[in-house]
């Protein structure tokens, strides 16, 4: 019965420098009481100045490929979902190509926080039309670049990383692998979560940097009742897909912006707490880097075994959501 993706595995990149929320307290009017109990973080890590996002991606992928067994020149295509990018363009995956020595077409995804999911349903695509055989799929951000380190409705939310996973095809009638994806947007929403100046609309200017129009702006209120309604039906949609319910579920791994909004989707879907991935309060809001990484640390502590019945879900700007249900 044709063919199947499947993630045979997971490498992250997470920068040495971590920003606490003691420190963000010496930055603006902020508290660490604050932060943690209405967003769960407690620290962050920002990359060197150095480093841009696709340095990040390397890592990751460098270390995915090492978990996955492959080769580097086994990989057929690359796919990098970010809004960080090193550069309008080139792509950061054509970047990423060149220094770990690739020799395969490359593109990058932009999806905001569903980045990750957006990218594997692509992948996915591929490979169940059968064009490429081995993808890596790629979460990195640098999103320090873009955040308004004065405004602290924001800064304390986001920090840099990333993730990267290897897919390859396996039989159809394999058990694992992934069973059903789902994405979706809703473009009436996109004021409400974006960096509005630097691009085409609004072009770079000396008028731009002053009101720090380059940096990211969000109606945080807004995005979070958007962000609870949309992962809890997701998840409800993508496990009808696959022909499951909620109880067939071993982990969850929700998009990791606020612990508030995970509990709130928990409430709503009818999971119990244990069967919910948690890493938010070391990194914050990676943006495309969070599910990923959340799903290899998931694995890596032993949470997610073979045979498990994995949910990844997120959602973001754009605004963007997606969901996929895998057996591992
Ligand atoms: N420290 C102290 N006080 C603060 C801070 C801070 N860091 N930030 C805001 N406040 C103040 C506000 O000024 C406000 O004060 P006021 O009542 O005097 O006006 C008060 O705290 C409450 O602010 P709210 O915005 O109402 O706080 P809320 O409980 O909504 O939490 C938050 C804000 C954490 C941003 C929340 O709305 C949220 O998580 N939203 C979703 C964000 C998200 O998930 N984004 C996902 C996508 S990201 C992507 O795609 C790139």
């Amino acid at each position: 019965m044709g063919t199947k993706a499947k993630i045979i595995g997971t490498g992250i990149y997470i920068p040495e420098k971590a920003l606490t929320n003691a420190d963000l307290e010496t930055m603006v009017d902020t508290t660490d009481e604050w932060i943690q109990t209405r967003t769960g973080i407690k620290s962050r890590h920002i990359a060197a100045d150095n480093q841009a996002c696709s340095d990040l991606a390397v890592e990751a992928s460098k270390n995915a490929i090492k978990d996955s067994g492959l080769e580097t020149s086994d990989i057929d295509l690359i796919l990098v979902a970010t809004i960080t990018p090193d550069m309008f363009f080139p792509a950061t995956a054509c970047l990423v190509q060149e220094k770990i020595g690739a020799d395969c077409p490359a593109f990058d995804i932009s999806a905001a926080c569903s980045g990750f999911p957006y990218a594997l349903t692509t992948a996915e695509s591929f490979i169940k039309s059968g064009m490429y055989r081995n993808i890596l799929v790629v979460g990195a951000e640098k999103l320090s670049s873009f955040i308004d380190w004065d405004d602290r409705s924001t800064c304390v939310l986001f920090g840099d990383g990333a993730g990267a996973a290897v897919v390859t095809a396996v039989d159809g009638n394999s058990e694992s692998g992934i069973l059903s994806s789902y994405i979706g947007s809703n473009g009436k929403y996109a004021d409400l979560l974006k960096i509005p100046g630097g691009g085409s609309a609004v072009p770079p200017s000396h008028d731009v940097i002053d009101k720090k129009l380059h940096t990211l702006k969000m109606e945080g209120k807004e995005i979070f009742k958007l962000a609870v309604r949309q992962m809890s039906d997701s998840v409800a949609k993508v496990l009808d897909n696959a022909g499951l319910s909620l109880e067939d579920i071993d982990m969850l791994i929700p998009h990791q912006a606020n612990l508030r909004i995970i509990d709130a989707v928990m409430d709503r879907v009818k999971l119990p707490r244990e069967k919910v991935f948690i890493n938010l309060y070391k990194y914050g809001n990676m943006s495309s880097a969070s599910t990923v990484v959340a799903l290899h640390e998931a694995v890596k502590e032993g949470k997610i075994k073979e045979g498990s019945n994995v949910v990844m879900v997120a959602f973001g700007a754009g605004l963007t959501w997606a969901a996929t249900v895998m057996k591992w």
